[in-house]
């Protein structure tokens, strides 16, 4: 029997309505990748003092361990034997999500290139998305969570009280997504972050670096969106939240205000 994914205690005030079982609301973040929804969901936990909870890190858990174990990406079978037997842990700080695999804090492996790659291909696989599902209902059982995902407003909450959908263009998700990258690269390298327009072959280069992952984004996009099985796509009922021409604080200062028209927090 396999251990859910552990989840430190919660506070209880205002219940929920859509679902009387519930103590607390949930607040439901979908969305594509490098739209920003983790930095929304960590604020409006921080904000409300919910707790904030990245699904997409128990994917990510998840393909490391099939990195690590040699298993393949495209078969569900074993993927499933693989999920059943790992322990995967999210712990909500307030910058995130701490992340552990069997004990052992992955927080950052989870975030680097191959296992972003692998989350996406792994995430495929209906019976497995089945078992994660069921996971993440239960660590959202008692309300009180802001959940990030891709289909958390449609399949795993679709009672959740709050749902935003947040999107922008696919350039500008990657140049914010590339600007995050850079200084840690810069950092891990000791050198100090150069500034393109000086230097041509420096440009070039982070002209290239940016086209790929740009291309990489685009790629999981489609992946995301064109699965079989809870594809990414807004719920009916969700607020689409365009950031594409937003500035942070008013994609923050938009969001409070989609949650407090939703439900009497202060
Ligand atoms: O949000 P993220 O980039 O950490 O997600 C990693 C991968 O996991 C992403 O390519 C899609 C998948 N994912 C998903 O299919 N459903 C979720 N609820 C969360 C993530």
């Amino acid at each position: 029997m396999h251990d859910r994914p552990k989840l430190q205690p919660d506070a209880v005030t205002a219940p929920s309505a859509a679902n009387p079982a519930r103590e607390r609301p949930v607040i439901a973040i979908d969305g594509p990748a490098g739209a920003g929804k983790s930095t929304l969901a960590a604020h409006l936990a921080r904000r409300f003092g919910f707790l904030n909870l990245e699904t997409g890190a128990m994917y990510r858990a998840l393909a490391l361990k099939a990195i690590e174990s040699d298993t393949s990406f495209d078969e569900e079978e074993p993927l499933l034997a693989l999920a059943e037997s790992t322990r995967i842990e999210l712990q909500p700080q307030i910058e995130g999500n701490r992340v552990l695999v069997d004990g052992s804090d992955v927080s950052r492996r989870i975030r680097e290139p191959d296992v972003t790659s692998a989350a996406s291909r792994v995430s495929v696989h209906p019976r497995l998305r089945a078992w994660m599902v069921e996971q993440q209902r239960a660590l959202g059982t008692k309300g009180g969570g802001v959940m990030e995902g891709r289909d958390i407003g449609t399949k795993v909450f679709p009672d959740a009280e709050v749902k935003i959908f947040l999107d922008a263009a696919p350039e500008v998700r990657g140049d914010r997504r590339y600007r995050q990258v850079i200084p840690r690269q810069t950092f891990a390298s000791g050198q100090p972050a150069s500034d393109p327009s000086e230097d041509p072959e420096t440009a070039e280069r982070h002209r290239l670096a940016q086209q790929a992952m740009l291309d990489e984004m685009r790629e999981r996009d489609r992946r995301d969106r064109e699965r079989a099985e809870s594809p990414l796509r807004p719920a009916a009922d969700a607020e689409i939240l365009d950031s594409t021409a937003m500035t942070l604080e008013e994609v923050l200062a938009r969001a409070e205000e989609i949650v407090l028209t939703h439900v009497p927090l202060q």
